[in-house]
């Protein structure tokens, strides 16, 4: 087995991942319909709730729960929905001590509109592009043995000089990866070759990957990703699992998991947290996947995208029995 569990002469490493991007509320109006109608009608939807979103902070939520020592560096503004983001993550155990306030701009916050299986979002951005890389403490990072980045097309200040600071991260044995989500710009660009080429690990969702790739195919496109260097394209395929493709061409497939889905926000974002937690604990990539396929479908069993994270035991047990895990 391959030891990812200590990176050479990091013996002191107190933080098993650090994660870098946007913090950012999620209201959650559920159906039947709730489609809004103009002409200041009003209508009654069956619930809305106020729930930790975006990317990185529901990642960072899910490796938590997993039991990795996870710290979190992100903008927020100097508001009472930064104050919840915040007062979320630290109750969950995440430190936020490095987190900036700002009270130039509010915190950037996402209305998500779920009609059964379908979502349609409206989002203000606030300070989700604002994070720089000046903002990452070099203490923190000595500290942590692995680097996530959520959401890189949104991070448009951080995002220029990503490359460079994870091969710095490299230099100095800690890990890396990143989850680029949707281009609201569908450049599919934004200098994400250059990130890619010094990540350890890239986890797209299969429309991402097609994109950024230039396939048409989810196998071809997770093939040419892994050849542009990193060590694995994680490929996730909502119900349908996920794929794993390797620097020396080895594919991996993994089944989604049966579950009674009540809402699939960051199923994405527990996948990534699952897998790198098998992944940090040094798994092959077929455990990794199970793993993280479990995490993802486990967390649409609730509403939001951190309410129903699974802890390491339970995405096991769920493997397991859906014959994932041997
Ligand atoms: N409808 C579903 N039923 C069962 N499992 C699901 C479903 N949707 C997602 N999942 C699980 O979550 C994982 C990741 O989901 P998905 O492919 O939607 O990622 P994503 O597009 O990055 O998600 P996000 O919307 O959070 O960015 C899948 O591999 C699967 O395990
Ligand atoms: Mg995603």
């Amino acid at each position: 087995m391959i030891d990812r569990e200590r990176a050479p002469g990091t013996d002191e490493r107190d933080v098993d991942v650090l994660v870098l991007g946007e913090v950012n509320p999620d209201v959650i109006v559920r159906g039947p319909d709730p489609r809004p109608q103009f002409g200041q009608v009003e209508r009654f939807v069956e619930s809305i709730d106020l729930a930790i979103g975006s990317s990185s902070a529901i990642f960072a939520c899910g490796a938590a729960k997993l039991g990795l020592r996870t710290a979190f560096v992100g903008v927020v503004g100097d508001d009472a929905m930064g104050r919840f983001m915040l007062d979320a993550l630290r109750a969950r155990g995440i430190d936020v001590s490095a987190c900036r306030v700002t009270e130039a701009v509010p915190t950037g916050a996402s209305v998500i509109l779920v009609d059964g299986g379908d979502r349609a979002i409206l989002t203000a951005p606030g300070t989700v592009p604002l994070l720089r890389d000046e903002d990452i403490p070099a203490a923190l990072l000595a500290r942590a043995r692995h680097l996530h980045v959520g959401s890189v097309f949104l991070l448009d200040a951080l995002r220029p000089r990503l490359a460079e600071r994870f091969a710095a991260a490299r230099h100095a044995g800690t890990t890396t990866s990143f989850d680029c989500n949707w281009d609201p710009r569908e450049t599919w660009d934004g200098g994400l070759r250059g990130i890619l080429h010094e990540a350890d690990v890239f986890l797209p969702n299969a429309a991402e990957a097609t994109r950024i790739a230039g396939r048409r195919g989810v196998e071809d496109a997770a093939r040419a990703l892994a050849a542009a260097g990193p060590r694995v394209v994680v490929v996730k395929c909502g119900a349908d699992g996920a794929i794993a493709a390797e620097r020396d061409g080895a594919l991996t497939r993994m089944p989604g998991l049966a579950v009674d889905v009540v809402d699939t926000t960051g199923a994405g974002d527990s996948f990534d947290a699952g897998f790198l937690a098998a992944w940090l604990a040094g798994r092959p990539v077929r455990e990794c996947l199970a793993i993280g396929v479990a995490c993802g479908s486990l967390s649409t069993r609730g509403v939001g995208g951190a309410a129903a994270q699974a802890t390491l035991a339970e995405a096991e047990a769920a493997a397991r029995e859906a014959g994932l895990l041997a």
